[in-house]
């Protein structure tokens, strides 16, 4: 069946592809398989290459993110180290400046060392990217929206600049995922997700996915994964598998009781800025309105007075203080201390991560529910 709905596509993921009938596909825990004679293979020989459950979990995404090739990661960053692998010494990338602080660390502190370097600048500005272009520069590296302040990057203006300049266009779909966004559509090349996010979606497994739709990186980037071993277990990728069924319904319902907290934090009288870019005075309003179906469910917020951050992360009762975003739970993050300790307090400062800021990722319980707990953590 051509053109299917993608709540159906999700619904069906795995469905009608394992041999015995199983509706669930199976978790093929063997990390081995024999041969049928000399020089002849299954299709799999040995878990590191191919296995089969890695396999659905693989052509899923690549067909969820329009791709011709996805492959499953032990983290997101085990996937983004393996994407930063395709380049080698003297090579200069531009990224994000107020980038997740794990892809920050792994630029600074790990590439670096092996002569891959990085400019960082505010990827929502196109004539900042082609400025901090050099003629060592092989690829542009951006986050949309960006965590925690919600800058929105032109995924098409960036590929435009890039295809010129012969760079790729990579990004971070994570926020997103490709229900809302999808970026290989826009003119990138290659999309990466911390899949723990929205596609696990229940705060049980970490992983990572990354999508081409070029063969040739298709190519290299499976030797990468093979090469290196980044490769995500078979158990975990049926936990993505299942979380991903219900992506559609998720994100639908997180996204609604996010644009509701966000009109209620806006006229809230102790909070000072709400940045979400579902809000019609969000800088980047039109170009996620261009270029999304959706703001998504991130809410950053910044409180006018900061002695006020320390009791309402003590406060919040529903609402649980933690370090991720995107499962069915909400959760609160002070990204000042937590997911952005690694970004230089210059930049953090600059960029407007200050101690005042919250991030919160909306999850799927009641409405109601989630306005009395934030407004009872706020009154007090
Ligand atoms: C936008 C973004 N990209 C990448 C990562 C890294 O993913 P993981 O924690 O699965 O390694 C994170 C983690 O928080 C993230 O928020």
């Amino acid at each position: 069946m051509k053109n299917l709905d993608i709540l159906t596509e999700l619904a069906q993921l795995g469905n009608k592809l394992d041999p015995t009938g199983a509706v669930s596909f199976p978790i093929y825990h063997s990390a081995t398989y024999a041969h049928p004679e000399l020089g002849k293979s299954t299709g799999y020989d040995y878990s590191r290459t191919a296995n089969p459950t890695r396999s659905v979990l693989e052509s899923a995404i690549a067909n969820l993110e329009r791709g011709c090739k996805g492959l499953a990661f032990a983290s997101g960053l085990a996937g983004i180290t393996t994407v930063l692998s395709l380049f080698k010494q003297g090579d200069h990338l531009i990224v994000t400046e107020d980038l997740y602080g794990g892809t920050f660390r792994l630029f600074e502190q790990i590439y670096k060392e092996f002569g891959i370097s990085a400019t960082y600048v505010d990827t929502s500005d196109n004539d900042l990217i082609t400025q901090a272009i050099l003629p060592t520069t092989k690829a542009i590296f951006c986050e949309t929206p960006t965590n925690p302040v919600m800058r929105i990057a032109d995924i098409k203006g960036i590929s435009k600049i890039a295809r010129f300049h012969g760079l790729l266009t990579i990004v971070d779909n994570t926020f997103l995922t490709p229900f809302l966004q999808r970026p290989l559509e826009l003119g990138a090349d290659i999309v990466v997700h911390s899949a723990t996010k929205y596609l696990g979606g229940h705060n049980d497994v970490v992983a990572g996915l990354v999508v081409t739709n070029s063969e040739i990186l298709a190519e290299r980037l499976s030797f990468l994964q093979n090469a290196l071993g980044t490769i995500l277990g078979p158990q975990d990728c049926w936990l993505l598998l299942r979380g991903l069924k219900t992506l559609g319904l998720r994100m639908e319902r997180q996204q609604q009781n996010s644009i509701v907290i966000a009109a209620w934090l806006s006229n809230h009288p102790l909070v000072d800025q709400v940045f979400y870019p579902g809000l019609p005075h969000h800088p980047g309003y039109e170009v996620q309105h261009a270029q999304a179906a959706g703001p998504g469910a991130i809410i950053s917020f910044s409180l006018k007075n900061k002695d006020d951050i320390t009791k309402v992360l003590k406060k919040v009762k529903l609402i649980s203080f933690a370090e991720s975003l995107g499962g069915v739970e909400s959760l609160i993050t002070y990204p000042f201390i937590q997911t952005h300790a690694d970004i230089p307090q210059e930049t953090r400062e600059k960029i407007g991560i200050n101690e005042r800021v919250l991030r919160l990722s909306v999850g799927i319980e009641s409405i109601q529910d989630l306005l009395e707990d934030l407004n009872q953590a706020l009154e007090s």
